[in-house]
């Protein structure tokens, strides 16, 4: 995985028909996703459950570009030897799921994967202070997780404006989660945001057997995001 800086849209497959995950990846791959977001939840660290590492490999083999997986499970450590060997491309666990987060991303990079971080709406970017330098994409939530379909929480376009500027020239993904529509996507993408999930937002009016509206949902983001760094 080479390093771009380009905008890139990751459906969340929270949104998606639970029942047809492999059809439903490749749906949105061929209507012009980037990246796969793979949400998990444990109903302990977010008040959720969806699926776990299994899953995840059974996904993998539907997915032909990057599979972006978000941990939102606490404890987390003793789980990212499962994730990694699911497939992950990017694995993210939340700074906020215990107090050894410097060393779940040392062991997420001991697999040769991209490691992320994710921040809660009510954690300062200054809990980055001692990570940036082993960190490969920061997910800044824009929601409370747990749920898809909440309303974006616009306090969170400052902090993302902060993390640009701390990130400065290092090769890190600025991720934004929860709440992405055409009218909120520009706004992250001017503060420095380059990777966009989006899962009602992309879903919605589509299925399996008619993905089309995912493609024409995936385009209105693409270019509301585009037009605001131009
Ligand atoms: C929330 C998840 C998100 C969620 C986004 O906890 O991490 O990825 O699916 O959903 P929307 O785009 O509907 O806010
Ligand atoms: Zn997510």
């Amino acid at each position: 995985m080479t390093f771009s800086p380009a905008i890139k849209i990751a459906p969340s497959i929270l949104s998606a028909d639970f029942a047809n995950f492999g059809a439903e990846c490749e749906a949105i791959e061929a209507q012009g996703a980037d990246w796969v977001h793979v949400d998990v939840m444990d109903g302990h660290f977010v008040p959720n459950i969806t699926f776990g590492p299994a899953t995840c490999a059974a996904i993998r083999k539907h997915i032909k570009g990057v599979m972006d997986v978000h941990l939102m499970i606490a404890p987390v450590d003793a789980y990212i030897d499962a994730f990694a060997r699911a497939g992950a491309d990017v694995l993210t666990a939340h700074v906020e799921a215990g107090p050894h987060i410097h060393r779940t991303l040392q062991a997420i990079r001991g697999h040769g994967i991209k490691a992320g971080v994710a921040l809660n709406p009510g954690t300062p970017v200054e809990s980055l202070d001692y990570l940036l330098d082993m960190v490969d994409l920061v997910c800044v939530m824009t929601v409370n997780p747990g749920f898809g379909g909440q309303r974006f929480i616009h306090s969170q376009i400052d902090k993302v404006r902060a993390l640009r500027a701390r990130i400065g020239d290092r090769p890190i993904h600025i991720e934004i989660d929860g709440g992405v529509t055409p009218e909120t996507a520009p706004l992250v993408a001017a503060a420095g945001a380059d990777v966009l999930v989006a899962g009602s937002g992309v879903f919605k009016g589509g299925s399996v057997s008619d993905p089309a509206p995912y493609g024409v949902n995936i385009r209105a983001i693409r270019a509301a995001a585009e037009a605001a760094r131009a």
